[in-house]
């Protein structure tokens, strides 16, 4: 069985206090045993706080960005280790608005997955096709492109905190969701791909996750998707209620 895991990424959005009010609420609204992992990304200057205010629950944290390199001159960038010690024991890489505004490419996602691995945070790799690929009927091959490159390299016994979230780059903010039909498509996709990368053991023990205008209305349509272990939560994951909602939809 493997475990769900609902993420919230916050992106560019939340102050300080409104981060804290956010997981507090959040807090409140998932107390008592929870079998879903559920994990918050609030902005860097967040981070911090939210992980003292997260002290005595199952929340985790999550950061939204890591620099490849252990640490040096890198004027704006966050290290690993930096993230470690400000409490947090995710990181989302490779997003599409990374990929799109601040040319990440699949070379610079496997860096940083390297180097999260090394440091000890568990990577949430993110991957996806733009519309103009599904069009094309190129959806499979730009995936499996991503994960070969992403992943280059990395040996499966290194693996096991990997989770991998598909995010359609069509379906992310634009109120345009992913059918689950076509979420279990792309899930079977990337679980046999990495079946032949990684063979079948590591494969079938992944945490496949999908992303792209999930809410609270939604979400009954993913939960019991045979490849699908959880969900990616952009906007909706502003909101501690509607949040809440989609992470007890996996209980
Ligand atoms: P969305 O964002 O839920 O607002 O579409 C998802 C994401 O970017 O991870």
């Amino acid at each position: 069985m493997r475990e769900s895991v609902v993420v919230g990424n916050w992106k560019m959005h939340k102050t300080i206090a409104e981060s804290i009010r956010l997981v507090t609420e959040l807090k409140g609204l998932l107390s008592g045993k929870r079998d879903t992992v559920t994990v918050v990304a609030p902005p860097f200057t967040a981070l911090n706080s939210v992980s003292i205010a997260l002290q005595n629950s199952h929340l985790k944290l999550a950061a939204q960005n890591v620099h490849q390199a252990a640490q040096g001159a890198y004027t704006g960038e966050i290290s690993a280790s930096m993230l470690l010690d400000a409490g947090c024991s995710y990181v989302i890489l490779g997003h599409s608005e990374r990929r799109l505004y601040f040319a990440e490419t699949n070379d610079t996602v496997n860096k940083k997955l390297r180097l999260a691995l090394d440091e000890g945070l568990a990577p949430i790799m993110c991957i996806g096709e733009r519309q103009e690929e599904r069009d094309a009927g190129r959806t499979e091959e730009v995936l499996t492109i991503q994960l070969t490159e992403g992943l280059k390299g990395l040996r499966v016994q290194n693996l096991a905190p990997l989770i991998v979230a598909y995010e359609p780059v069509w379906a992310i903010g634009t109120g345009k969701n992913a059918t689950p039909e076509l979420a279990q498509e792309a899930h079977a996709t990337i679980r046999k791909h990495l079946g032949d990368m990684f063979g079948s053991v590591f494969a079938n023990g992944l945490r496949i996750l999908y992303g792209g205008s999930v809410n609270a209305e939604n979400i009954p349509g993913y939960v019991d998707l045979p490849d699908l272990d959880g969900v990616l939560v952009g906007g909706a994951s502003l909101n501690s209620e509607s949040f809440a909602k989609i992470v007890t939809s996996f209980d």
